[in-house]
């Protein structure tokens, strides 16, 4: 009701009265300024005059589904979209919700996470109101093996969508962090459940540091508005990413993987690099030369051999 509420004022250039509002909306009179008091502690700047009725002075920078909704491009991500100031983790929120039953596409933004996690057991920094955070349920047909196609097809789609919104080059460090200027400013993490052979379901978690100041950031680490020296609509990148993951998804669902990997390949930047992979068994040096077709980075060691990898931490040398 929030949600209808905020886009009937937003249509108004000036004050709807507290009659109009209530006829349109079909509701009564203190029904509305109850909501409208819930809108203001969301951070909506709304005046009230007596006679005059209500006008939409400004809306908070924050990742309100409200917000996220309007103008949001997508058929199947986004539909639900479940907001919280502080979360201990998007991802643990996005599970349960999976576990009960969730529908595909479902969201969970928060403005901070306590317990923000990364790939390989590492904290992933979340501090408030400045970036993005959020997890989304997919429920994909594919086995476990292809998984790891998944997680470069999101990494496509983010870096795609920091190009559209930020306008700046984004790359893809295998398997799927997202570097300006060679600085780490996005995560992905992808969990999964399934079975033997299934997977149930996926959640795909996405970190963006948007403008956050870089002295708060972890080291090797940025933030877009650091990177390209302006501030960054949080919510339309968010629109973007969800209508660039949506897009890409489609395509796999009907072609495959294989223009996912080309596309992958062209925004690469660890192909052709000489690379140190370090696992928890030890590491390995060679030359990054290819993907193959489930995702797994190929090197060619000094000896000529090729070798695959399918996770660890990849370290470019010069
Ligand atoms: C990485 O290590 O690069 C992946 C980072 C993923 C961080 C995101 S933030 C939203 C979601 N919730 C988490 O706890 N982690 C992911």
């Amino acid at each position: 009701m929030k949600e209808k509420i905020i886009n009937h004022l937003r249509r108004i250039d000036g004050f709807l009265s507290g009659e109009e509002m209530s006829k349109a909306l079909k509701m009564s009179r203190s029904a509305i300024w109850k909501h409208i008091r819930h809108l203001r502690q969301d951070g909506y700047k709304i005046e009230a005059v007596t006679h005059k009725g209500y006008r939409l002075v400004a809306c908070p920078d924050k990742l309100l589904p409200e917000e996220i909704k309007i103008g949001l491009r997508t058929k199947i991500l986004g539909k639900k979209i479940v907001y919280y100031e502080s979360i201990d983790s998007t991802m643990d929120i996005a599970s349960q919700l999976a576990f009960q039953g969730a529908s595909e596409g479902t969201v969970v933004c928060a403005e901070t996470q306590a317990k923000g996690r990364g790939r390989l057991g590492r904290n992933w920094a979340s501090p408030k109101g400045k970036s993005i955070y959020t997890s989304i349920v997919l429920r994909p047909k594919v086995l476990l093996n292809e998984v790891s196609g998944l997680t470069l097809l999101l990494a496509v789609a983010v870096s795609k969508a920091i190009k559209l919104t930020a306008g700046v080059d984004a790359r893809i460090k295998w398997p799927n962090d997202i570097l300006v200027n060679e600085k780490k400013v996005a995560g992905i993490l992808t969990e999964l459940n399934g079975e033997m052979d299934r997977v149930n379901f996926i959640i795909a978690g996405i970190g963006i540091n948007v403008n956050e100041r870089k002295k708060i950031l972890p080291e090797g680490a940025s933030s877009l508005s650091e990177e390209t020296k302006r501030k960054i609509s949080r919510i339309c990148l968010l629109q973007e990413v969800l209508k660039q993951i949506e897009d890409q998804y489609l395509i796999f669902q009907q072609k495959g993987f294989s223009s996912i990997f080309d596309q992958w390949r062209e925004l690469s930047i660890t192909l052709n690099k000489k690379v140190k992979i370090i696992e928890s068994t030890g590491f390995i040096e060679g030359q990054a030369v290819d993907i193959d077709n489930q995702g797994a980075l190929l090197i060619k060691k000094k000896n000529g051999t090729i070798v695959k990898k399918t996770s660890g931490e990849v370290i470019h040398l010069r």
